[in-house]
């Protein structure tokens, strides 16, 4: 089953594969092109092999643009930047849920700034870790590549999670985006929606392709061939 108005497609685009020294015109770009959301990969180099961006880019970003800014906390003891996150503008915050000890307590200290929660869950990891904490979530994001770096290949054994997901999500009601991150472009794009996925985390395929508006045409372009195709509806 997958949502089938291509409207309800939410596509958030990662900056990590923007170039940095121009983020300023990457977001605005991404707004212009019409992506619903900035996804900022921040990353301490011991949870992964690699560092990105600090706190202080929330606020230097929300002077660019009005779209959500949605940090993805691919750090350790994401807890300890909860309060800076939240109260520098931070829309919505998503940890990795094999770095919080206590999930449900992450979840209610991040909900306690009426922000939206979203929880990923590695390639290596079960979908059932989340399942008790779902009913508290906005998004949980199958992750389809090893969290570090943009680029990567895209990993289809994430789509039977996301499948898995979905169904979870229908037998028990729940109102709950099921986001995908990692190596999802115009060739993924389908399997990803046809498995149930409808909050996208996209790079390389915004800003690794040259034109930023005219690659997020292209990505909502393959979204609309997509739902519109009997089998995907
Ligand atoms: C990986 C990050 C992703 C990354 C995806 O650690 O969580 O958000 O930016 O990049 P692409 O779309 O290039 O695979
Ligand atoms: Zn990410």
């Amino acid at each position: 089953m997958i949502v089938a108005d291509p409207e309800n497609i939410h596509i958030t685009a990662s900056i990590l594969a923007a170039d940095f020294a121009c983020l300023g015109d990457a977001v605005r770009a991404a707004e212009t092109g019409g992506a619903n959301s900035i996804h900022i990969d921040m990353m301490d180099g011991h949870y992964v092999p690699n560092i990105t961006f600090g706190l202080d880019l929330i606020p230097a970003l929300k002077k660019r643009t009005s779209l959500p800014l949605v940090p993805h906390l691919e750090l350790e003891n994401p807890d300890d930047l909860i309060d800076s996150l939240a109260r520098l503008g931070s829309d919505m915050i998503v940890v990795q849920e094999d770095t919080c000890p206590d999930l449900g307590k992450t979840i209610a200290h991040i909900r306690s700034y009426g922000i939206g929660v979203g929880v990923g869950v590695n390639p290596d990891r079960p979908m059932e870790a989340v399942w008790p904490f779902l009913d508290r979530l906005d998004l949980v994001i199958v992750m389809s590549v090893n969290p570090g770096f943009g680029g990567q290949v895209f990993d289809s054994h994430a789509l039977s999670k996301v499948e898995m997901t979905r169904r979870y999500l229908r037998e028990w009601a729940l109102d709950v985006r099921i986001g995908i991150d990692g190596g999802v472009n115009e060739r993924t794009i389908g399997d990803v929606l046809r498995a149930g996925a409808d909050y996208l985390v996209i790079g390389s395929a915004i800003f690794g392709q040259g034109d930023i508006v005219q690659a997020l045409a292209r990505l909502r372009g393959a979204i609309r061939e997509c739902l519109r195709m009997t089998a995907c509806t």
